[in-house]
């Protein structure tokens, strides 16, 4: 089936976030060398929006900033000071043009792991089902905190219970909303204008719209959401570094099963940004960072950490920090090397023990062995540079110094 384009994807972002307890909102935190609303927006795009928006409040210029530098053509909305879920898919949707029509999809900038898959699977429940609402849900053995689904008799979803308005019985209710919707514009639209904010967080709740839809007589369905972790939301640091490592985990599977050799997954941390190349051996320790791309049968580590770095195929990269800068294909970098950034090393190239390197062009086949820093210049090919030459007889005592 062709699932159409969704008119609109409005990402909310306009939360406190008071429980990260951070001077940075909690959007911005990141994980695997992204925000988690950088997240958010990348899952969003994978469903080619005619619209991408992100409400926003707290903290407004900062998020908005982001938000423009990591995917300029995104809008930004801003949330008045009327509290709650609703309102901000209102404020975001005021900020939309008014003849819009067709799919909106509503995701949250605090749910990291969800992925634009999903997002298809929800748009195509919702099309096939011509519904008014389809809510992504998830069951959870501790569904405490969340809203629960109160499905109808007819299978479909009746209302969400937020857990502070839920009775004993509805607290029983495993089944939760993830947070994440498709809706039909125009509904969504009507339902939310007839929403109030009598409830015990005194909010308008976006949940409301499920039963406002149900009395309208639509349409509500789940999609159910078997890998739980794509629903979870980041509300504290904890979460952050369970949701970190799971997407970490993720990655890591995914370089081996793309044919990178993972001697320790535990201690490995790739970022989604990665690419590594065929029988690439990544030893324990080693954090491959944004950019960085490294070609097929390289020794990576142990203790290595590279960031926007590009390394050759057959390199061996050893103990090393590096930044910005290439490793030609066969060179060898390390143990206790740093390159900052501007370091391009030729092929078949060394940089040594003990070496600090910025700013320079090193020529194939040359080498810098041990015990020194080289920048700000060009190297040859075929020449050594170091603080002892190993292969030149001392005949005297008068060292070269680099
Ligand atoms: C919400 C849902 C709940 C669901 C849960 C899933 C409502 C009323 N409740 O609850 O059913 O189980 O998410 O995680 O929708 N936000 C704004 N403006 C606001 C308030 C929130 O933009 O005024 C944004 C937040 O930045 C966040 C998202 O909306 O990205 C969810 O807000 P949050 O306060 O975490 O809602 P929950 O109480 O978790
Ligand atoms: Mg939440």
């Amino acid at each position: 089936m062709t699932i159409s384009r969704p008119a609109a994807v409005i990402v909310l972002a306009a939360g406190e976030g008071t429980r990260m307890k951070s001077a940075t909102p909690k959007v911005l935190h990141t994980i695997a060398g992204r925000s988690l609303l950088h997240h958010a927006i990348v899952a969003a795009r994978g469903v080619d929006p005619v619209h991408l928006q992100v409400v926003v409040r707290h903290d407004r210029d900062r998020v908005a900033a982001h938000v423009a530098e990591v995917d300029p053509d995104c809008l930004i909305a801003d949330q008045d000071e009327i509290k709650g879920t609703g309102r901000a898919v209102e404020c975001g949707l005021d900020a939309l043009p008014a003849d819009l029509t067709g799919t909106v999809v509503v995701t949250c900038g605090d749910v990291p792991l969800l992925t634009a898959e999903t997002l298809r699977a929800l748009l195509g429940t919702h099309h096939a089902q011509q519904c008014g609402v389809t809510v992504v849900t998830s069951r959870l053995a501790d569904p405490t905190g969340y809203g629960r689904i109160v499905r109808h008799p007819d299978g479909g979803v009746a209302r969400i219970v937020e857990h502070k308005d839920a009775t004993a019985d509805e607290l029983a209710i495993t089944e939760v909303n993830s947070g994440i919707y498709a809706f039909e514009a125009a509904l969504l639209r009507e339902a939310l204008a007839s929403i109030g904010t009598a409830n015990a967080q005194g909010e308008k709740y976006l949940t409301d719209v499920v039963g406002a839809a149900r009395a309208r007589g639509r349409a509500v369905a789940a999609y159910v959401l078997e890998d739980v972790w794509q629903a979870e939301g980041v509300n504290d640091k904890a979460q952050l570094a369970a949701l970190g490592a799971e997407l970490n985990r993720r990655t890591v599977q995914a370089a081996m099963r793309d044919g990178a050799i993972v001697r320790d997954p535990a201690t490995t941390w790739i970022d989604t940004t990665v690419s590594i190349g065929r029988d690439t051996v990544i030893l324990p320790n080693t954090q491959l960072l944004g950019a960085t791309t490294i070609g097929a049968a390289c020794q990576i580590g142990p203790d290595t950490t590279l960031t926007d770095m590009e390394v050759g195929e057959g390199a061996t990269v050893c103990r090393t920090q590096g930044s910005l800068s290439v490793v030609g294909p066969g060179a060898s970098v390390g143990p206790w090397a740093l390159l900052r950034p501007g370091t391009e090393l030729g092929a078949e190239g060394k940089i040594g023990s003990f070496v600090e390197t910025k700013n320079v062009a090193i020529g194939v086949g040359s080498s810098i062995p041990h015990l020194s820093y080289v920048g700000d210049t060009r190297i040859g090919d075929h020449i050594t540079v170091g603080a002892a030459f190993a292969e030149t007889p001392a005949a005297d005592d008068t060292r070269e110094q680099a």
